[in-house]
């Protein structure tokens, strides 16, 4: 495992060079268990809400995505969700300082995919409906929290790079990927488990 520090320069390394970035132990293994079991009970307890991307056609409801959400809240008690929170605030100002993002907050949450679940090929920043000045999704952030994930088990994140091309991550216990919201297309495979995953995205004014 490698210290913060180094982790940070890699990342925006890769940032700088690719637009995107993969950062192995970016929790330590029992924060990260922590946050799995606290999704595994949020879902069981039946307090997540289906996450709602979908579009109405003539011809019938297209569902985009099959996961179940719980947002996180910056403020929490919660020792695992503060050393969650705690870690991206490092990683916040390292971006600012030396890559200028300028990104203010991150609006984050769990995500529970069940067996076979999905979420089609998608960007995650949205075009403002108005002209009101609201906050823009700049980095997109996902913290993986699969113990033991093997790759026949599917569930990759697929990352669309210059088409054709493409990068298959899995989402491995204590991986986090970042890349920019608006540049690249992205979905999220079929996978023969339940896939939890810690999804956040920081937020320029
Ligand atoms: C999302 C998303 C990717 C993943 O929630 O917008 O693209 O690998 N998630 O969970
Ligand atoms: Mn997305």
């Amino acid at each position: 495992m490698q210290n913060l520090q180094a982790q940070l320069a890699t990342i925006i390394d890769d940032l700088t060079k690719n637009g995107y970035a993969i950062c192995e132990d970016f929790l330590p293994a029992h924060i990260i268990k922590a946050l799995a079991d606290q999704a595994q009970k949020r879902f069981i307890d039946g307090k997540m809400q289906a996450a709602k991307t979908g579009k109405a056609t003539n011809v019938q409801q297209v569902i985009y995505r099959h996961d179940s959400i719980y947002w996180l809240d910056e403020h929490s008690q919660n020792t695992f969700t503060q050393a969650y929170f705690a870690q991206i605030a490092l990683l916040k100002t390292a971006l600012n300082q030396q890559l200028f993002l300028n990104l203010h907050d991150i609006e984050t949450h769990l995500a529970v995919y069940p067996i076979g679940g999905v979420y089609l090929k998608h960007l995650d920043q949205l075009k403002p409906l108005t002209d009101a000045p609201m906050p823009i999704r700049q980095l997109s952030s996902v913290l993986y929290l699969n113990d033991n994930w093997h790759p026949h088990e599917g569930g990759e994140l697929r990352l669309h790079l210059n088409a054709p091309e493409y990068v298959d991550i899995l989402p491995n216990a204590g991986r986090l990927v970042l890349f920019l919201s608006a540049e690249f297309w992205h979905e999220v495979l079929p996978a023969t488990r339940s896939r939890i995953s810690l999804t956040g995205w920081f937020r320029s004014r």
